[in-house]
């Protein structure tokens, strides 16, 4: 199972690239790269704060509950590229490798240190509002001292390698791989639905639009997450081993 923006649409989270997404005010590049941090680390402070706030009020929707479910039933984790934090909501978080959403592109709650690394959760962020003076100095600080960033991916960097790893071993190994509200335009993200198509699973697309995945997949669900998702997981059409 591979995830993106659309499953948390109905939950009050924008997409990136749909009507009202994120990347339709913003430049990616102006916002999101380490270039964009080097040159302004308080807007892109900002952005990261607005978002925060935002994504902090939202909820599971029935789709992330369905998919909560179906991972524990299955003892499967998602692989999503949303930063929003909400699969593991729904699941509990129960810090079990086996059921933990796999969260290849970070977390919007995660900060890392850009001096000596280390990297943690923290929802008690200070956030650095809209009005915030243009001064660096005010920004989050590790206790190093070093200037803290979102634990995100951010384009022109690479993906965490072993979490890479852990998704092709698992999309190697199902025979049924489910697509849901993801563009399909980001790689690597992208091509693990083809991986899963090479070792022979059956792609499953839930989607409200086409997307290229489209064309090569084996079926394509139209409709919104939350009523798709439930009514095919629901259903039992998984069971342990067989979905991704
Ligand atoms: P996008 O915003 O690119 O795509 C969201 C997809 O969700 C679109 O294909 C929509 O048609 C679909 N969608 C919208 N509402 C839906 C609903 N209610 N039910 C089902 N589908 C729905 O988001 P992603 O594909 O997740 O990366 O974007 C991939 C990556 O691009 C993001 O993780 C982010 C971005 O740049 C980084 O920031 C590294």
């Amino acid at each position: 199972m591979l995830t993106g923006a659309g499953v948390s649409a109905e939950s009050g989270v924008p997409t990136f690239r749909g009507p009202g997404g994120l990347w339709r005010s913003y430049r990616p590049e102006d916002l999101a790269s380490p270039e964009a941090f080097a040159s302004d680390p308080v807007l892109v402070w900002r952005w990261y704060s607005w978002r925060r706030d935002l994504v902090s009020r939202c909820v599971p929707n029935a789709a992330h509950e369905a998919i909560a479910a179906w991972s524990r039933r299955t003892s499967t984790p998602v692989i999503t590229q949303n930063v929003d934090g909400l699969h593991s909501l729904a699941l509990g978080r129960p810090g079990d490798p086996d059921v933990d959403p796999i969260e290849l592109h970070g977390s919007l709650f995660g900060v890392r240190c850009t001096a000596c690394r280390d990297e943690k959760e923290d929802r008690t962020l200070e956030l650095v509002p809209d009005g915030a003076d243009r001064n660096p100095e005010s920004l989050p600080r590790c206790e190093c001292g070093g200037l803290l960033r979102p634990a995100v991916v951010w384009f022109g960097e690479a993906l965490d390698e072993a979490k890479l790893a852990r998704c092709h071993e698992i999309v190697a190994g199902c025979s049924v791989c489910l697509v849901v509200g993801t563009s399909s335009l980001v790689y690597p993200a992208a091509g693990l639905p083809k991986v899963a198509q090479a070792t022979g699973a059956t792609i499953i697309e839930v989607n409200v639009t086409e997307t290229p995945l489209t064309p090569i997949s084996d079926k394509s669900l139209r409709g919104p997450a939350s009523s798709v998702i439930p009514a095919l997981l629901d259903d039992g059409n998984t069971s342990k081993g067989q979905g991704s």
